[in-house]
């Protein structure tokens, strides 16, 4: 359909909205909507939101504050705008959204993006808010549109959706639903699309990304370490990450694919959460902390120089100066290259939000303060452990600064350099000059020849 409409889309929350919001973006172009940067200008608006904190959610209802007042000043105009509510706070609070902000056209959970535009045009022949929050039997995947063909150095690959675990803090089962792992082929026909369209690094993603049991090729499953080393082949792809992962699902496979998948990067987010036993127990985690420092000992010793990054949460009910005090003492003991520490936020409908004990919001507050001088400190430090060496660098964009580049190292570190528009999508050696706590910078040496040997083992 030829496009006469304009869509602007906000992405609240992790990398998985963000690869949602590209898919959006997709399945509206079917239903004739182009993308646009201005908001005033948008016909449709989508929030694709997040649940995983109150801030998070809140920020939800602030936005469609502002946005009541764009409607009507389009609609003094005469312009109609349709509002959509995305994501996770769709799924979670369905018909509340369109009870505390009338607004609202459309709530459609992550399951339904493919069938935005029906929606679309039912919420316009009825002239009143829909709400879809369904978990269909069939996945979504199958009924979006192809990828579109847009140049990204670095692309999101979703190959693995929803959660088993059932932590006591988290949305995600509820709002992601039960763990589906993407058929290979249509997983391998998504990266040969994005790869075909200039992509030379795949991040996979999944909430519980290395539970990943697919669907191989003659019906066979296949891990994720099968999955990496099956992409791995395809020629053009550089460079390979997944996230998240939970620790008890680190096979010895995984952690092998560490050492023998050149295109694996040697970088790995594994959330711990904290730092002491017993609230891991209460946090329903299934692994304890020598369970973690044994899996980061197998992870060393497959690749010496794995950064890892982790998320930890300070604050749970019950957390007592203690365990708060294990939880410095772990993030001491594995020296982390960035990790993101979060205040526990009791979200409606876990287990956690039950639980007596809470901890005073001035104590989570002190908490995470300490947190995260100690990461603070821990980041800098891996980054200035960079200085003076010579790294591959994936330049994605340029800096907001003129003649200025911006990369990722193989360890995730967003790196500077001085450099033009040509070598955007160039897997480049650079020498690493500076560190500070967030970025490195360096200088360009000369272009690089090939990619890495890739690894061909097929393994079902
Ligand atoms: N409160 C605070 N942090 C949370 N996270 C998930 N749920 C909560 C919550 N209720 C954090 C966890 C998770 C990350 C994505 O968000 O650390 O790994
Ligand atoms: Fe949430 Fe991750 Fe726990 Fe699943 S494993 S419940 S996504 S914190």
């Amino acid at each position: 359909m030829a496009a006469t409409k304009k869509v602007f889309i906000k992405t609240f929350g992790c990398q998985m909205n963000v690869y949602d919001s590209e898919r959006i973006g997709e399945a509206l172009g079917r239903a004739g909507y182009l993308a646009t940067g201005r908001m005033e200008e948008a016909d449709m608006v989508v929030l694709n939101t997040c649940h995983i904190r109150e801030k998070a959610a809140e920020k939800v209802y602030s936005e469609l504050g502002r946005i009541r007042q764009l409607k009507a000043a389009r609609g003094a105009q005469g312009k109609d705008t349709l509002i959509t509510v995305a994501g996770c706070v769709a799924q979670a609070e369905g018909n509340e959204i369109v009870r505390r902000a009338p607004v609202v056209d459309l709530v459609v959970g992550p399951q339904s993006y493919d069938r935005l535009g029906d929606l679309i045009a039912r919420t316009r022949q009825e002239r009143r808010p829909l709400v879809e929050t369904q978990f269909p039997q069939e996945s979504k995947f199958q009924r979006l549109p192809e990828r579109s063909r847009q140049r990204r150095p670095s692309a999101f690959l979703t190959v693995q959706e929803g959660c088993d675990k059932f932590c006591t803090f988290c949305v995600v089962p509820y709002t992601r639903g039960a763990e589906y792992s993407r058929p290979v082929a249509e997983i391998e026909a998504e990266a040969r699309h994005l790869l075909e369209a200039g992509a030379r690094e795949l991040t996979l993603l999944g909430q519980n990304v290395n539970a990943y049991c697919g669907l191989g090729p003659a019906g066979a499953r296949f891990s994720l370490a099968d999955l990496i080393r099956r992409l791995a082949r395809l020629e053009k792809l550089e460079r390979l990450r997944y996230t998240t992962s939970h620790p008890g699902d680190m096979s010895d496979e995984l952690i092998g694919a560490h050492a023998n998948v050149a295109k694996l990067m040697p970088h790995l987010h594994l959330p711990f959460q904290s730092g002491s036993d017993r609230i891991l127990a209460a946090m329903n985690r299934k692994h304890g902390i020598a369970d973690y420092l044994a899996l980061v000992e197998r992870l060393r010793a497959a690749r010496p120089d794995i950064a890892l990054s982790s998320d930890i949460i300070v604050g749970f009910p019950g957390e007592t100066e203690a365990d708060f005090a294990a939880t410095l003492a772990l993030t001491e003991r594995v020296g982390f290259a960035q990790a993101y520490a979060f205040k526990y936020s009791p979200r409606p409908g876990t287990p956690a939000s039950r639980l007596g004990e809470v901890v005073p919001e001035a104590e989570k507050m002190r908490r995470l303060a300490r947190l995260q001088a100690l990461l603070g400190r821990q980041q800098t430090s891996f980054n200035l452990t960079s200085v003076g060496h010579i790294m591959p660098v994936l330049f994605e964009r340029e800096g907001q600064r003129g003649g200025q580049v911006v990369g990722r190292s193989p360890y995730l570190q967003a790196v500077y350099a001085p450099g033009a528009v040509r070598h955007v999508g160039a897997l480049l050696d650079v020498e690493i000059v500076a560190a500070g706590p967030n970025s490195l910078s360096g200088l360009i040496l000369e272009p690089r020849r090939g990619g890495h040997d890739a690894e061909t083992r097929a393994v079902c």
